[in-house]
């Protein structure tokens, strides 16, 4: 059901995205930025994302081969902005509404852990909008501790972002 994603899952990954987005962001970024995402400036973006081969990206699917569907995805790496203390990142984790609160996003996270092991490395950071609730009960719920708040950008808006660590991922409580 969770697997590494390849190039070709680029579109069904960029289509998660947008909805995704769209479902979880209503109340924190303006309503014309939202509409304006598209499915296919994302599937440019995730196929260049998937290509380089340093960078980690799984999906769920739901269903048998060949209807299975993509419901959710999770991407990582080596962390980015070069925050003390950790190497490694979980970069973004999407599911569409109607696959939340099943366990996926639990089983990605794992996936995510070890892909980062795989590299070498053994800490991982996340950021998320400080405003987005039940995804910060989430990483609390997985172990994450707080590091730090900081403004960022997203599109025309400026937002809070949070950060959660695990120091060690030995620390990521399943
Ligand atoms: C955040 C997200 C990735 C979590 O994945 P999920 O599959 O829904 O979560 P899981 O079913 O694996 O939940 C694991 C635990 O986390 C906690 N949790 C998850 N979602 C929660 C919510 N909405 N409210 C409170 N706690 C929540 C619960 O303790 C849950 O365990 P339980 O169901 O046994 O009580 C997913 O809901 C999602 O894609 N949300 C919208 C997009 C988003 O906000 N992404 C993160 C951006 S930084």
């Amino acid at each position: 059901m969770i697997r590494p994603a390849g190039i070709g899952d680029a579109a069904a990954i960029a289509r998660v995205h947008v909805a995704s987005w769209r479902s979880t962001y209503g109340a924190v970024l303006p309503g014309d930025f939202l509409d304006s995402l598209t499915q296919d400036a994302y599937t440019d973006r995730w196929r260049r994302f998937i290509a380089e081969r340093s960078n980690l990206a799984y999906v769920v699917e739901e269903g048998q081969d060949p209807s299975a569907n993509v419901v959710g995805f999770a991407s990582g790496g080596r962390e980015r902005a070069g925050e003390t203390g950790y190497k490694g990142e979980l970069y973004a984790i999407y599911l569409l509404e109607s696959a939340q609160r099943r366990g996926y996003g639990r089983e990605l996270v794992r996936a995510i852990v070890g892909g980062l092991r795989g590299m070498g490395i053994d800490d991982m950071i996340i950021w998320v909008m400080r405003d987005n609730g039940p995804a910060r009960d989430f990483y609390e719920r997985l172990g994450g501790a707080y590091v730090r708040t900081q403004p960022t950008t997203i599109g025309p808006a400026t937002v809070e972002e949070v950060s959660y660590g695990w120091p060690s991922l030995a620390d990521v409580r399943y």
